[in-house]
């Protein structure tokens, strides 16, 4: 039987979804599920059981999802902090995990049908050395290129890069703060705070995330926009600084000879658009010698 797709959505369920359809959607959504514990202890259940039907919810709300269109979805099942909690717990945390998002990726297949990937990502505690090598060469290296170093080549050295920013975060049970969930890809999200413990979460919940979601629309939207356009506009203008500065060492006026300045300048992002992915290339594989290694390590 199928994880996430058993049962569809209640006839009334299935009318406001289709309401909330007609409004823009977020595209993907990050959740930090939180309240487990204070969960078991409402319910008088040992903590494990929280934690399990925490994980029964996942698949649950990954169900709306899929029934709402919303195809990416980035959870925070455990944190770096979370390994301060007793051993039992990070123990039976960990069991619960194998089990369950090992069979999310059994269903991976079917599920690709619907447009949907899974990918399931840890943090990883330190940094790995070769890879603060990596970034040790790239600082230098910046010394002749200081012009490649931008906020959109961070963006492109994340382990996030090949999903889109969320869209909307929602944390559960009351807590107001990220708790360095995807601080840097966040900064543009609808973040919504709901009081509601995680195991309790309902269809209603989500709902009315969305519809905060939609309100904010349009405020988000142009935020969004204003600060893509920024960024574009820094980076011409420290292209120009740098073609500038080439025409002086030439001998040309900064200001004069447009077709040689329009050439430069179409050299310049030509090349660095080639360093850039000579980078990305290296740290791709570095990361994969990374996590090789330590599947090796852990096998
Ligand atoms: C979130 O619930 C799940 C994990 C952190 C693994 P908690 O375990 O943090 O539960 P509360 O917040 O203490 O109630
Ligand atoms: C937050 O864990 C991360 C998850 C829900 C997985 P906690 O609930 O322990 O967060 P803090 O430490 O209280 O912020
Ligand atoms: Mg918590």
């Amino acid at each position: 039987m199928s994880w996430i797709r058993e049962g569809e959505l209640t006839i009334i369920e299935r009318f406001c979804a289709n309401i909330i359809k007609a409004g823009p959607m977020p595209k993907h959504v990050a959740f930090i599920m939180d309240g487990n514990r204070r969960y078991a202890q409402k319910c008088h259940v040992e903590r494990q059981q929280g934690h399990s039907q925490g994980f029964d919810k996942l698949a649950q709300t990954l169900r709306w999802c899929l029934n709402l269109g919303i195809r990416e979805v980035t959870v925070y099942a455990f944190s770096i902090e979370n390994f301060k909690r007793s051993k039992e717990e990070v123990d039976g945390l960990m069991d619960l995990a194998r089990q369950k998002f090992s069979r999310l990726l059994e269903e991976q297949e079917s599920l690709k049908k619907h447009g949907v990937c899974i990918r399931v990502l840890g943090d990883l505690p330190l940094l790995p050395l070769d890879i603060q090598e990596l970034i040790a060469q790239a600082v230098l290296a910046t010394k002749n290129y200081n012009n490649d170093v931008s906020e959109s080549l961070l963006d492109k050295c994340l382990y996030t890069s090949n999903s889109p920013d969320p869209d909307l975060l929602i944390r559960t049970s009351g807590e107001v703060r990220l708790s360095d969930f995807l601080l840097w890809q966040t900064s543009h999200s609808c973040l919504v705070f709901q009081s509601v413990l995680w195991p309790e979460y309902s269809f209603w919940n989500l709902c009315e995330a969305i519809l905060r979601f939609q309100m904010n629309y349009s405020a988000l939207q142009k935020a969004r926009d204003s600060y893509m356009e920024e960024r574009r506009r820094q980076q011409m203008e420290r292209d120009q600084a740098y073609v500038a500065k080439k025409l002086q060492q030439e001998g040309f006026a900064s200001h004069g000879d447009t077709r040689r300045r329009r050439t430069l300048l179409q050299k310049c992002t030509a090349m660095r658009e080639e360093r850039i992915q000579g980078f990305l290339q290296a740290l791709e594989h570095k990361r994969a010698d990374f996590f090789e290694r330590l599947c090796t390590v852990s096998a």
